[in-house]
């Protein structure tokens, strides 16, 4: 091996292409396949930089057949040589190996060997897909949705605010949340009354996993104005749908002075930003999954970025279900809180847009919500996307000391004191939103299972790695 000689990624190597034909290059990866006849062998190698492969050719003049058996489906290697225009289909480059060095070898028990895996064998092996096509095209669009993200808000002069994981308050007020204790659970202490005595644990009260970092954003918010979080947060609802993970990362934004049109427009700008990011800068991974799983996705991503989604309230939405003449698995009257078909209904079906419905019965939304003059709905606003259903769920906050109070007097919750201080000192109106970050990731790449599209999925009964 040439000592000096710098590593590029397969990449760079083709993104420089014919270019550089001629020069040496020093490429290192896993082989996918490896064909040929006794002449010449060819080698796919992929290093993750790309879903696409250098071909490698290794001539039988210069190579043993010893040399080359180790070089199977799945193992890594180094190679150098002379970047030629390639006379083969599929490529423009390739390069003549003149050095090899394996790294490691993998026996023919490697679970890889064939492309067209289903997907749920390949859950059964998440430790090892993202070596797979598919799964290497969803990581890189999931880390340039994380990266746009991040552009979108600091280029707007959002901060990125902290929010803690270990809680002891509960957002949404579902009471699905993990438990974080270090009690010993088969010999808990307890009060006098018998109940377990908190004082005892870790933190000296009931701690759990977050299941929003919106509270503490909203202090954030009412101190540095504009504010976004991005992190993991936890569920323990026993969801077993297509569309629910245990763990899943959440992106809230948090503005002071913010109304909910300005919500509205915040959300719908992000998430057109966002997936037109992808579309720019992961053309070659999107292309593969439309290729391959959906044939419609480039085109749904389009549709989506270049109209304006429906602004619809609760009301005339449950009007449009109720006079469908459709048969849903759900009824749906006034007052109920919609189901995936109806959301669907009303995106797929009616409108044939993204759909953000907005101002729903207070009883179906979380306390914090802005009550409307009608006393019996609040400023609520999902974000209903196709193949998705509910993408984003924001509203605007109530800012009233008086009117907050009165509701969480009503849903019984308690230590919520620092919380009210927000709207005790300085009270502003303000707005925010929840986008799920897998369900834009799901859009996204097409895929199909929310359990696709993060590299270790946790749900009900499965917590494997
Ligand atoms: O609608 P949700 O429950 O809203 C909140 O948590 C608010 N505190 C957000 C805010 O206003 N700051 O959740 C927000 C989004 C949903 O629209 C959905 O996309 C996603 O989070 N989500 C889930 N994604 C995957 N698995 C689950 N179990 C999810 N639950 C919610
Ligand atoms: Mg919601």
């Amino acid at each position: 091996m040439e000592q000096d000689l710098k590593r590029k990624t397969v990449a760079t190597v083709l993104a420089e292409g014919t270019d550089a034909v001629g020069k040496k290059v020093d490429v290192k990866g896993w082989v996918r396949t490896r064909r040929g006849n006794k002449n010449v062998q060819f080698v796919a190698l992929n290093d993750g930089s790309t879903i696409n492969n250098l071909q490698i050719v290794f001539d039988l003049s210069k190579f043993s057949d010893d040399q080359l058996k180790p070089i199977t489906t799945g193992s890594s290697i180094h190679v150098q040589g002379e970047l030629v225009a390639s006379q083969g289909q599929g490529q423009s480059v390739e390069v003549q190996a003149e050095e090899l060095e394996i790294y490691g070898t993998a026996p023919s028990d490697y679970p890889l060997q064939k492309k067209g895996h289903t997907l749920e064998f390949l859950r059964e092996k998440a430790h090892l897909r993202p070596r797979t096509n598919t799964f290497g095209a969803v990581l890189r669009i999931r880390h340039a949705l994380a990266y746009a993200i991040h552009k979108f808000f600091n280029d707007k002069g959002f901060v990125y605010f902290h929010t803690p994981l270990i809680t002891a308050s509960d957002c949404e007020g579902a009471g699905a949340q993990f438990q974080v204790t270090t009690l010993p659970l088969n010999n808990l202490p307890t009060d006098k009354d018998g109940n377990v005595d908190y004082s005892e644990d870790f933190f000296g009260k009931l701690a759990s996993l977050t299941v929003s970092g919106q509270l503490e954003g909203e202090l954030g918010a009412t101190a540095l104005g504009l504010i976004y979080t991005f992190g993991p947060t936890f569920r323990a609802e026993n969801s077993n749908t297509p569309r629910h993970l245990s763990e899943f990362w959440m992106v809230e934004p948090e503005m002071a002075f913010y109304e909910i049109a300005d919500n509205m427009d915040l959300a719908e700008e992000f998430i057109k930003y966002c997936i037109s990011y992808a579309l720019e800068n992961c053309k070659d991974d999107i292309q593969f999954l439309n290729d391959h799983f959906d044939k419609e996705l480039i085109d749904r991503l389009n549709f989506v970025i270049n109209n304006d989604f429906v602004r619809l309230p609760y009301t005339e939405g449950v009007k449009i279900l109720e006079e469908s003449g459709k048969k849903f698995e759900f009824p749906v009257y006034w007052g109920v809180d919609l189901a995936s078909e109806h959301e669907r209904y009303l995106v797929e079906e009616h409108f044939k847009k993204p759909v953000i419905l907005t101002d729903y019965p207070k009883e179906i939304k979380a306390f914090y919500m802005k009550l409307n003059d009608d006393g019996k709905t609040v400023r609520a606003m999902d974000v209903l996307f196709p193949k998705i259903g509910e993408i984003i769920g924001g509203s605007q906050r109530e800012e009233s000391y008086e009117k907050l109070s009165k509701r969480i007097e009503e849903l019984g919750l308690t230590g919520m004191d620092w919380y009210m201080d927000t709207r005790k000192y300085g009270t502003v109106p303000h707005s925010g939103f929840g986008l799920g970050f897998e369900r834009l990731v799901l859009f996204v790449t097409g895929m199909q299972n929310i359990r696709d599209v993060i590299p270790f999925p946790r749900y009900p009964k499965n917590c494997e790695y």
